[in-house]
């Protein structure tokens, strides 16, 4: 099945976002798989965010994401990564368009609520990051028969 790497940061949590983000991400369809609430070591932002390391946003990008509790969540449905990112919305909320996550809950590129992973490949690499394969489960919710046509 085809999955995704969600993450409420710091900001969404000290908001008390998470519950409305799973709450979208529930209503939409996708199936939550995995989940955990955690404040993340250095090592890990750092292998989570390795294509940013140059960047000159990433020390203090690095000091947000370990500043608080993070929501590590694995979601489940067909095509979940690139349905998750429109639901997420733009980088930058200012410019995310309204009913996205980010367009109706944040003004500013460094506080941006949530992170989901940009692609499939993406998604697998940043799973493996921060989830061991037991803690991802297999169910099925009562409403796959019908959210799907085929
Ligand atoms: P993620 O889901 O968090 O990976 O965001 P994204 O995929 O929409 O954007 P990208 O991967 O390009 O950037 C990762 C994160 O770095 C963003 O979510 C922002 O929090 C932060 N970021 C990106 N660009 C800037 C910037 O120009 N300034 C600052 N302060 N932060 C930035
Ligand atoms: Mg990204």
């Amino acid at each position: 099945p085809d999955r995704t790497f969600v993450m409420v940061k710091p900001d969404g949590v000290q908001r008390g976002l998470v519950g409305e983000i799973v709450s979208r991400l529930e209503a939409k369809g996708l199936k939550l798989v995995a989940a955990r609430f955690e404040k993340l070591p250095e090592q890990r932002v750092t292998e989570h965010y390795k294509e940013h390391l140059s960047k000159p946003f990433f020390p203090s990008m690095k000091e947000y994401i370990m500043s608080g509790p993070v929501f590590l969540m694995v979601w489940e449905g067909r095509n979940v990564a690139a349905i998750v990112r429109k639901v997420v919305g733009s980088t930058n909320p200012q410019e995310a368009a309204p009913g996205t996550i980010r367009g109706d809950f944040g003004i500013d590129i460094g506080r941006n609520v949530i992170h989901a992973a940009d692609s499939p490949e993406s998604a697998a690499r940043e799973i493996g990051i921060h989830f061991k394969t037991t803690e991802v489960f297999d169910y099925k919710r009562i409403d796959e028969s019908v959210l799907y046509e085929y």
